[in-house]
């Protein structure tokens, strides 16, 4: 059964410790006990009561997709931040220069977009037409691309900022930006072997 991940670190610039164990310690971790909870009930559901309408069935296959892609999202969201942040370099640059024109440009569309989701904001990049993309989610399972990887994601959901910045968004946004660890994006681009 998946464990979940400790966070590398205690707060953030502009994003507290309550913040953070509301947020990892609570919601996260509640994630990936569902998770644990649906595959010990898959193995014993009737698969003779399948039904698309309602069935015990359907009913853990849906919600799995929502908490694993919970976990899955958290997990690039809670990794891709550091204390202080960097500066994007090396590869990371290199293609969202070649894709979004500038740095510029892609900051202020993700920024926008993260006033425009009700969910996440995800810069990925998409391995069939090997091309970074931002996109917005509603919830954990929808709005995802097949056969794409996370680079950067972005939680907007409100439980994400409230106890800091209550509905000021907008900080919040700016609060993220300073602490965007983009050695994660670089490694995940050595990983899945992208622009190469
Ligand atoms: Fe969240």
């Amino acid at each position: 059964m998946k464990t979940p991940k400790p966070l590398s670190y205690s707060k953030l610039d502009g994003i507290s410790e309550k913040q953070l164990s509301e947020h990892h310690d609570v919601l996260y971790v509640g994630y990936v006990k569902k998770v644990g909870e649906i595959e010990e009930k898959m193995k014993t559901v009737d698969l003779s009561g399948a039904n698309a309408t309602y069935s015990d069935l359907r009913a853990l296959k849906i919600e799995e997709t929502f908490a694993l892609n919970g976990v899955k999202l958290h997990e690039g969201y809670f990794d891709n931040m550091k204390e202080g942040g960097s500066a994007p370099s090396g590869k990371i640059l290199d293609l969202i220069n070649r894709d979004f024109g500038s740095i510029e440009a892609w900051t202020s569309e993700f920024k926008a977009l993260g006033l425009a989701a009700r969910g996440w904001v995800v810069l990925m990049c998409d391995l069939d037409e090997k091309k970074l993309k931002n996109i917005i989610c509603d919830a954990h399972n929808q709005g995802g691309i097949w056969n794409s990887v996370a680079l950067l994601i972005m939680d907007v959901y409100e439980h994400a900022y409230f106890v800091d910045y209550a509905t000021a968004r907008k900080s919040y946004i700016e609060a993220f930006f300073k602490n965007i660890n983009w050695d994660e994006s670089n490694r995940l681009i050595e990983k899945y072997g992208i622009g190469n």
